[in-house]
């Protein structure tokens, strides 16, 4: 940790919080229908993390980045929904977003939004939109 920089830009350093379209992030069977899958894209010297729900032939991204307290939402890899599947969980103070549209429904930031993240299913792959 660089001591010049307070602990929020470090942890931001190199973070980029969209990406262009059409990037292949592979095949859309990666997801199971229903669940959730975490990415991480290395864009020249920077990275951005994102993650999509799956939802049968339909994806829904999000920057990996929570409105409440800018942390990015599962401490387990892919664990990004309530167990029903229903909604999208922070797993660190438990705010709920809606799938469709990222809304907070529940917890601390109620009204808030995930940031999208375009991604669209098209001839059996995922790519950004
Ligand atoms: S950081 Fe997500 S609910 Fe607090």
């Amino acid at each position: 940790m660089s001591p010049e920089l307070p602990e929020e830009d470090v942890a931001t350093l190199g973070r980029i919080w969209e990406t262009r379209a059409g990037i292949n992030l592979g095949p859309l069977d990666l997801i199971a229908d229903g669940k959730a899958r975490n990415y991480v894209l290395q864009i020249g010297a920077a990275r951005f993390h994102g993650f999509v729900v799956r939802r049968g032939e339909a994806v829904f991204g999000y920057v990996d980045r929570c409105p409440h307290a800018g942390l990015p939402l599962a401490q387990e890899l892919d664990r990004y929904l309530t167990p029903d599947g229903d909604l999208i969980l922070c797993s660190w103070h438990g705010a709920m977003f809606t799938v469709e549209e990222g809304a907070c429904v529940g917890g601390p930031c109620v009204g808030a939004k995930l940031t999208p993240w375009p991604v669209e299913a098209r001839d059996g792959r995922i790519i950004t939109a």
